[in-house]
């Protein structure tokens, strides 16, 4: 099994690669995250955000998973479901959940946004999904799991986790109605109850006996991650490749290649530390070049500079054997870029991601020369800008692996392999 995923704060474009790799996988599987993910895949006119789907629902040959470590929220659920009815139905024969998912009850999104309300400026910035008060109940041993809907008990138990939460809501200064939300996750339940419920951990582990090939796709970044990320601003889950052994039931010897993706620059969106974080012109040209809209939220992303030493500290987490390079076109146009190479904390340099992450940690830059050329119609490595190439080969030798593929536009063509 490969593992997918991302080295930043999310939104790297895994949605795009893992499109752009399907046809070489048995198996597509989301192991992590829920519908706080929006991955964006685009061919031709074609274009489409998933959110709990894997993105390999496109591609004829490919099963996909829903895997045990992912949290799904049966209203969003239904509705990608329905969109892909009227786009291809016949791709949701290949759809498969896991029966040990988490299920987003409309009372984990109202905790959710009471808690974030009752933060004010400290907020995380969350998706307001529900992601973090679901989490918590399935590490509480509260939660709610996709087997449970086929029992006769189910109801009862919604209704007495449901209670629990408008318990605890209580404590908050926040009014809430959540009739109509019921009714549509009712439907929702509905609509899991067509899709094979599986055990997901039998189904990946027997497929890759038959020596089938798995990829596990992760959801936001390694930045974001519970244990590794800039803590509290992160998400609930382990979005790290450790993550896709736990969310799936895979053992970790059984995991090849752990395939990392980068954009050129950086991104966030919600709050949170941003070392290279740009205020200024470039910032907005980042910003406009690369359309830097959350897929999920329609909020504005958070621009700046490559933060290396946040990118050293992925590969090393996830154990990277291989790097992918997205957005490099949207760097076209200017005349010089920055890359942090270390950082400056209290008059100290350190090329390593400090504990105290955190706004009196200070960039230390080098100048990167920029290119003019229009990169939509190059197709092959040596093509590339020399400017280019030199900070790639730049940022393999600072990482210690190979950027295998670059790519240079949203749809699954404008992409180099090197192979
Ligand atoms: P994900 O969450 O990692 O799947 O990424 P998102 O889909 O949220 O955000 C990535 C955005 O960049 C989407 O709008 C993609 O269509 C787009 N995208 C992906 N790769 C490239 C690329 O190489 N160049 C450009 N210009 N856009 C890209
Ligand atoms: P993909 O898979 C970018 C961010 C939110 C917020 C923080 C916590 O598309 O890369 P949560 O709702 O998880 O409790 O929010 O994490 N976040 C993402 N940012 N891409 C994502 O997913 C994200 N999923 C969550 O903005 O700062
Ligand atoms: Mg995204």
């Amino acid at each position: 099994m490969d593992v997918l995923l991302g080295l930043q704060w999310g939104d790297e474009g895994k949605g795009k690669i893992v499109d752009v790799l399907s046809p070489k996988y048995d198996i597509i599987s989301r192991f992590q995250g829920g519908p706080n993910a929006g991955h964006s895949l685009e061919f031709g006119d074609f274009k489409h955000v998933l959110h709990s789907i894997p993105s390999g629902i496109f591609r004829d040959n490919t099963l996909n998973l829903i895997g045990n470590g992912v949290v799904l929220d049966p209203v969003i659920f239904k509705n990608e479901i329905d969109k892909i009815k009227k786009i291809k139905p016949e791709a949701l024969n290949r759809l498969y959940l896991s029966k040990k998912v988490h299920l987003i009850l409309p009372t984990h999104k109202v905790l959710d946004a009471a808690s974030e309300a009752a933060k004010g400026k400290t907020k995380i910035g969350s998706t307001l999904k529900g992601i973090g008060p679901t989490y918590m109940d399935k590490t509480g041993r509260n939660g709610l799991r996709i087997g449970d809907i086929f029992e006769d008990d189910f109801i009862e138990r919604y209704n007495f986790l449901k209670n629990k939460h408008l318990h605890i809501l209580k404590q908050y200064d926040f009014s809430f109605d959540i009739k109509e939300q019921e009714q549509e996750w009712f439907e929702g339940i509905k609509s899991i109850k067509q899709f094979k419920a599986i055990d997901g951990a039998y189904f990946v582990n027997d497929a890759l006996k038959e020596g089938k090939k798995v990829l596990a796709e992760g959801a936001q970044g390694t930045l974001l991650d519970i244990e590794f990320g800039t803590y509290p601003f992160v998400t609930s889950s382990n979005t790290v490749s450790a993550g896709a052994s736990t969310g799936l039931g895979v053992a970790p010897n059984k995991i090849g290649e752990v395939i990392g993706i980068f954009k050129a620059y950086t991104t966030r969106v919600g709050s949170g530390p941003f070392p290279t974080e740009l205020f200024d012109e470039d910032g907005k040209y980042l910003q406009n070049q690369g359309h830097e809209f959350g897929a999920t939220t329609g909020r504005e992303r958070r621009c700046g500079w490559l933060d290396l030493p946040a990118l050293k500290y992925a590969v090393m987490i996830n154990g990277i054997t291989k790097l992918i390079m997205t957005k490099a076109d949207v760097l076209s146009g200017l005349k010089n870029f920055k890359v942090a190479v270390a950082y400056k904390v209290k008059g100290k340099e350190t090329s390593k991601v400090p504990y105290e992450f955190n706004e009196h940690l200070k960039p230390v830059y080098i100048d990167f020369e920029g290119w003019n050329e229009d990169l939509a119609n190059v197709k092959t490595y040596d093509k590339l800008p020399a400017q280019l190439k030199n900070y790639i080969e730049f940022i393999e030798k600072e990482t210690g692996a190979p950027v295998w593929i670059v790519s240079l536009g949203p749809d699954r063509e404008a992409t180099i392999i090197r192979d």
